[in-house]
């Protein structure tokens, strides 16, 4: 039996947390504004390489942008700002999930286009830091996890609405050891934070035409914090009534994204982190790997746009990192320029990326020699953007 010092110091824990979340939830309250990119000027675009083959992809990211940018970055519309120090050996010496400096630098764009970071892990010879990913996400309060997945040609359409501050990852690294053998971590769910982003998945659907949106949950088992996102869910889409909504539960979901007699029948989803985080990886998979996602993680304020595969050390050990894929991250610049207004260039890079990465195929990246590399790839996609048949051209594969 744990004696009564054990039991008060757990509660201690506990408390503190309690007390923070508290004060969160009163932050969550105060309304601030969504940006207007119209009305900003310059739009501030920082570049974060982060690890391994990071700067080599997002290298190739940035040049595609600013030469699709180019008379804005002439004109001073738009400025792109190199941010350094987003490395692990970095924040393992400061000790920070993302160090003081470079955060303030981050601060100073609009939005963010961010290579993979190393994540350490129990035991992998890093201190045990904060993922940055996630650091970045709370400390911008990013809370909309957008992931598109679409395989048009079997009419998937699908749009992922994970939210990105909460749930298991609220306070992820401050669960507690009770005892030896006891483990607790937890799980923060508030109304807050799930009407901002089921709300948000339903604008998602209003402004895009489309009739139905996903709830997904555990709230069967989970009954508390997955019972509030669902009741949330039922007060939002009454606000919707052109817009049918139903609750899943995440296990059946995931069978469902493997069925190919119903899963086209999914359209928008809205979903707590975890869950969130484990389907988004499954529907990247379908669509063919996550190496051909993109990810923006949206908040009123800022936004970052990101790559979501790892960094994979071992290519640039063995000294292949030119020869990197970066159709992942330049996937993630197209939403950015959807983002902040550049709407149809933003759509013409994901029409390039699809015609060039999945259809057309005339270059291809193996990783290695045997194959071009991420500049070649880039030339080849940038040549693709400017072909005045872009959209026959995607048509043309699309509807084969
Ligand atoms: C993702 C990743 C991150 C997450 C990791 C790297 C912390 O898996 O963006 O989905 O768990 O959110
Ligand atoms: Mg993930």
């Amino acid at each position: 039996m744990a004696d009564t010092r054990t039991i008060e110091r757990a509660k201690e824990h506990f408390g503190k947390i309690l007390e923070q979340q508290l004060q969160r939830v009163e932050r969550l309250k105060i309304n601030v504004p969504w940006t207007d990119y119209q009305k900003v000027k310059p739009i501030t675009i920082g570049v974060l390489g982060g690890d391994g083959i990071g700067p080599f992809i997002t290298n190739e990211a940035q040049r595609i942008l600013q030469h699709l940018l180019k008379k804005e970055v002439d004109t001073g519309k738009v400025v792109f700002r190199a941010i350094e120090g987003l490395t692990i050996e970095n924040r393992a010496a400061k000790l920070k999930a993302i160090p003081d400096d470079v955060l303030a630098e981050i601060k100073k764009c609009h939005v963010t286009l961010k290579g993979p970071t190393h994540t350490p892990e129990k035991g992998d010879g890093w201190p045990n830091i904060e993922s940055a990913n996630v650091a970045m996400r709370k400390e911008l309060d990013l809370f909309a996890n957008v992931r598109p997945v679409r395989i048009p040609k079997q009419g998937i359409d699908w749009t992922f609405y994970r939210e990105n501050t909460e749930d298991i990852y609220a306070v992820g690294s401050q669960g507690i050891d009770v005892t030896e053998d006891l483990a607790i971590d937890f799980k923060v769910i508030t109304t807050q934070g799930s009407e901002r982003i089921i709300e948000a998945a339903f604008d998602h659907a209003k402004r895009t035409g489309k009739n139905y949106v996903a709830i997904i949950t555990k709230a069967n088992i989970v009954k508390t914090t997955d019972g509030k996102f669902l009741d949330v869910a039922k007060k939002v889409g009454e606000r919707y009534p052109g817009i049918r909504w139903e609750g899943w539960y995440i296990d059946i979901m995931t069978a469902m994204l493997v069925n190919e007699a119903r899963r086209k029948d999914f359209q928008v989803f809205a979903l707590p982190n975890l869950y969130g985080d484990i389907l988004t990886d499954e529907a990247a998979q379908i669509q063919g790997g996550v190496g051909t996602a993109g990810s923006a993680n949206i908040g009123k304020q800022y936004a970052m746009f990101e790559a979501i595969h790892g960094s994979a050390p071992r290519m640039v050990k063995e000294g292949r990192a030119q020869y990197a894929d970066p159709s992942s991250v330049v996937r993630a610049g197209a939403m950015m320029l959807q983002h902040i207004g550049y709407t149809q260039l933003g759509k013409r890079l994901e029409m390039a990326l699809d015609v060039c990465g999945q259809y057309e195929k005339k270059l291809v990246m193996t990783g290695r020699s045997t194959g071009v590399t991420g500049k070649e790839f880039g030339e080849y996609l940038m040549a693709t953007v400017a072909d005045s048949r872009l959209e026959a051209r995607w048509e043309q594969y699309v509807k084969a």
